[in-house]
């Protein structure tokens, strides 16, 4: 895990939409795996504005989206789907078919999981997997809990994750499904490499137990310690209790 600091959590959007440009530019056929949440919302203002400027062109690139609401329908203005068009995808080139998501009101929820493990598979695995971090260390939505799922598949919302998500239904926690569809933690392990981004203080206790703690299911973010490529990406709040100098760790701060 290589930990890199940013001054603020602009500047780590710009260096992140950067990256991304970068990799699109080297490979115009990327496959891209991104998270919703509020922590992404910066990074893809900063994408659009890149697209904006003609340093970013999504036209051959494929994206997987890591999670969805059980029983959304995609054009439901509350489902993941929805964030994501808002916020990114009805502002740059991406091709329709090559956006890839989670159908969360399918009606066969096993045939729908396998069949984005499939999707997955077909155009060769995820090249960048761009992720965010929930405070009980969730990525995607795989919950805490004493056995994780490697696979895609249907999972049980903690309450303080429904808490956190509550914004996205006009703060009407009853409003949230208790249920969703996630890319499971093999998923995401796959992906050739990986950034993780938290920002904030509230983040900043799960972020140490992420990268200095135990790899453990009570944790699903610690298994990236196991990943050969993974960037973890903070602002100086979010890393504000990360010990200063760690073997195995290198910590940049830019
Ligand atoms: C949600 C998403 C996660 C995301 C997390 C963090 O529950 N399913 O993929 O990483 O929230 O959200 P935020 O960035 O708003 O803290």
């Amino acid at each position: 895990m290589r930990v890199r600091v940013f001054g603020s959590d602009r500047a780590l959007a710009r260096a992140l939409a950067a990256k991304i440009a970068g990799s699109l530019d080297a490979n115009p056929c990327l496959v891209l795996g991104l998270p919703t949440g509020r922590t992404p919302i910066l990074l893809y203002r900063e994408i659009v504005r890149l697209h904006r400027e003609g340093r970013a062109d999504f036209s051959r690139a494929t994206t997987f989206n890591l999670d969805e609401f059980l029983h959304l329908e995609a054009h439901d203005a509350h489902s993941y789907r929805a964030f994501m068009q808002r916020h990114l995808f009805d502002h740059v080139n991406l091709t329709a078919r090559r956006i890839q998501f989670l159908n969360g009101a399918a009606r066969n929820i096993a045939r729908e999981c396998d069949r984005y493990e499939r999707a997955i598979d077909r155009v060769g695995g995820i090249g960048l997997q761009i992720l965010g971090l929930g405070t009980n260390g969730h990525i995607g939505f795989n919950e805490p809990a004493d056995a994780l799922i490697a696979r895609t598949h249907r999972t049980r919302l903690k309450p303080g994750t429904r808490r956190a998500n509550a914004a996205l239904f006009d703060g009407r926690l009853t409003a949230v499904p208790r249920e969703a569809l996630s890319m499971g933690l093999a998923t995401i392990l796959r992906a050739k490499s990986v950034v993780l981004v938290a920002t904030g203080a509230t983040k900043a206790r799960v972020v140490q137990r992420m990268v200095e703690g135990p790899v453990t299911p009570r944790l699903p973010g610690s298994f990236l310690q196991l990943h050969r490529c993974a960037d973890i990406w903070l602002d100086r709040a979010a890393a504000s209790r990360l010990g200063s100098s760690r073997d195995g760790f290198s910590r940049r701060v830019s």
